[in-house]
């Protein structure tokens, strides 16, 4: 994430020619490939037997993988000739070639517990490509693509891009806001996470705060199973629990200490009345917290690969399925802090404020004071 660029400065954008258009699709085009077959890679396996194994034949990777030959080669080939594999040469004339995963690639490409790990960012992508048919009737029609029908793909590249950086980054973020750490460091806290997905930051906030008891509420049901599994799996079914519930309807009131809302706000249909439930849903002193993209306090071009990122989000995923609701608010993953503060305002919050959390992937924080 941090090689993502800038944005060029507004007077490098000239009108471009047909032939730099044209290399632009090119290009586009090439990494759209990388793309998927980086996918194939990891959903085939074939990155994680690479990965320490020195260097393999296509027979070897088709033999440990139970997979063909013949596209093992070509895929291998293809690795090769986009840089993502180094080619080791025969030994001997007529031997076959063989392929190597750097230690470096593997990293990005299999160590889930890396902040470099972005193998699940390519699910995301192709969950978004196999749903190309119904985004085009969806464009049309002003209908959606549910995060249902974008299915496990999508759910599983979200949770696995997002985990590393709950499970390492989370509690020194949380440490470096004195009076937030100290509100949610206290005996007996109690905490709900709202929009969990499959939970890593529900349990990256038990594990921080030892005393508290967090909950966690999605109201999609493979979400919130694959959720209570990796609890049970980290030993914390004592603290931690799910619900698999709208947190507009089903947050209790006056019950949590903290409010945290990751990544969430802009899926949702009816941000302000999770907002204002949330607001209902604090004991007195609590706070809402919310971490959500950083995006740019305005539209402006050329924009910056983060805003490009998050427009890419935007029109293949996270706004179908915010508009496969209705009503719904439509926001958006380039939810503007404007925007934060208005859904804030509307529902109730006195007060939102930035928290100075830098470096955190390309996510901000703010907090909500009721
Ligand atoms: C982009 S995912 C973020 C998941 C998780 N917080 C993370 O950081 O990986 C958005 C989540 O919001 C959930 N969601 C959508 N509507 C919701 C609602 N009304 N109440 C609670 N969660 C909701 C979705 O099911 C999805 O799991």
């Amino acid at each position: 994430m941090t090689m993502l660029q800038e944005p060029r400065p507004a007077s490098a954008a000239a009108e471009p020619s047909a032939d730099e258009v044209a290399d632009r699709v090119l290009a586009a085009a090439l990494g759209a490939f990388d793309t998927l077959t980086v996918y194939l890679g990891d959903r085939l396996g074939w990155y994680r037997i690479m990965a320490g194994a020195g260097p393999l034949s296509p027979a070897d990777l088709a033999d440990r993988s139970g997979t063909n030959e013949r596209y093992a080669r070509e895929w291998l080939e293809q690795q090769a000739a986009s840089e993502w594999l180094v080619v080791v040469e025969p030994d001997a004339p007529g031997g076959p070639r063989r392929f190597r995963l750097t230690d470096p690639a593997a990293e990005v490409l299999t160590d889930s517990s890396s902040l470099a790990y972005l193998a699940p960012l390519t699910r995301f992508v192709a969950a978004a490509a196999a749903q190309l048919p119904a985004l085009a009737e969806a464009y049309r029609s002003g209908g959606g693509v549910s995060w249902a029908q974008f299915g496990s793909d999508a759910r599983t590249g979200q949770a696995d891009m997002n985990r590393p950086w709950y499970e390492r980054k989370l509690a020194g973020a949380l440490r470096g806001v004195p009076d937030l750490h100290e509100l949610l460091d206290r005996s007996g806290t109690r905490i709900a996470d709202i929009g969990c997905g499959e939970g890593w930051s529900t349990i990256a906030l038990a594990r921080a705060y030892p005393e508290a008891t967090v909950r966690g509420y999605d109201p999609d049901a493979p979400s919130t199973a694959a959720a209570t599994e990796h609890a049970g799996a980290g030993g914390l079914t004592d603290r931690v629990a799910f619900a698999t519930a709208d947190a507009a309807t089903a947050l209790p009131e006056a019950a949590y200490d903290a409010v945290f809302a990751f990544e969430c706000l802009h899926d949702l249909p009816r941000p302000v009345e999770v907002l204002t439930a949330a607001r209902r849903a604090l004991r007195p002193g609590g706070v809402v917290v919310v971490m959500e993209e950083a995006a740019e306090e305005e539209f402006a071009t050329p924009a910056g690969e983060v805003e490009r990122l998050l427009y890419g989000f935007s029109t293949l995923v996270c706004l179908p399925d915010a508009m496969s609701h209705r009503p719904s608010a439509a926001t958006g993953t380039v939810i503007r802090p404007g925007t934060v503060r208005a859904y804030a305002q509307q529902a109730g919050f006195a007060a939102v404020a930035v928290l100075p959390i830098e470096g955190f992937g390309f996510w901000r924080f703010y907090r909500l004071v009721p």
